[in-house]
């Protein structure tokens, strides 16, 4: 069982949302990685690490598929409930997947399941100015709700394909306003994804709430990678802001601790690593 707030008053208490905020203000950045399964999610906790997604992109790294597109909410549960048994201290955070929130009503039903049956203690959204709403609607349902801008998986037979996103200031512009938007609806934290540093800067400064990058600078207030990525097990073309901590590490254990304490100390992401 996910024992989290059981644990509120033991030694190492479980990250809640509070917790993230105090993070943010007192300038220690949060660590997150992602994970699909009960074994690594053990790692992850005695890791440190804080904040653990069960994100879509278990459509690619785990079930082969070359976009997180097929991905379904029993999928996620599936994968959130094994995750959940292995955590104890960290904020574990579940996407919604492709088409899964095109309503608000659905993406209450879905954001209800994920929590109810996944374990989950906040959902995250592919969101743009199109998604104010449904934040707002989960927001005043009480749901943790964290906003994902930038690159958006979901949608890249729309956009093209996996490109750096918010280059032309037009596009730069419009992603500050949507993330004042987002956060004035109700969004928890806002995730960032491929756009470039100064961006990731100008969004984290022009924000309240925690923002975390994947591809997005070392300025914002945490970072996330893919799990599989930072054990160098995926296989095909990296991302440039993938760096393997498997190196030299010998387990991943190791490895998983190497990245945590990388990103609390501002050495991950270098400049090689950004946009
Ligand atoms: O699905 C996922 O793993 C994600 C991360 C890339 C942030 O959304």
């Amino acid at each position: 069982m996910y024992t989290h707030l059981q644990l509120r008053d033991s030694a190492r208490p479980p990250v809640t949302l509070s917790t993230l905020h105090k993070m943010r203000e007192d300038g220690e950045p949060i660590a997150c990685l992602t994970c699909y399964d009960a074994s690594f999610a053990a790692l992850l906790d005695e890791a440190d690490v804080d904040v653990v997604l069960v994100g879509d992109s278990l459509g690619m790294v785990i079930q082969g598929h070359d976009t997180t597109v097929p991905v379904t909410v029993d999928n996620v549960i599936y994968h959130c409930k094994a995750v959940s048994r292995g955590l104890h201290r960290p904020f574990l955070v579940a996407d919604l997947p492709f088409m899964s929130y095109p309503s608000r009503e659905q993406a209450l039903t879905n954001s209800v399941r994920l929590m109810q049956e996944g374990g989950a203690r906040m959902i995250k959204l592919e969101s743009g100015a199109e998604q104010i709403r449904i934040v707002e609607f989960l927001a005043s349902h009480d749901i943790a709700v964290c906003a994902h801008l930038g690159l958006k998986p979901q949608s890249v037979h729309k956009t093209g394909g996996f490109r750096v996103q918010g280059r032309e200031q037009d596009a730069a512009t419009k992603m500050i306003q949507n993330a004042r938007d987002l956060q004035a609806a109700g969004a928890d934290i806002v995730l960032l994804e491929c756009i470039p540093a100064e961006l990731g800067k100008a969004i984290t400064q022009a924000l309240e709430v925690p923002v975390i990058g994947i591809g997005a600078g070392g300025d914002t207030n945490g970072q996330i990678l893919v799990l599989y990525d930072i054990l160098d097990i995926t296989t095909g073309r990296k991302p440039r802001f993938v760096k393997d901590f498997m190196a030299g590490a010998g387990t991943p254990l190791a490895a998983i601790k190497a990245y945590v304490k990388d990103v609390k100390a501002r050495g991950y992401p270098a400049a090689e690593h950004n946009f």
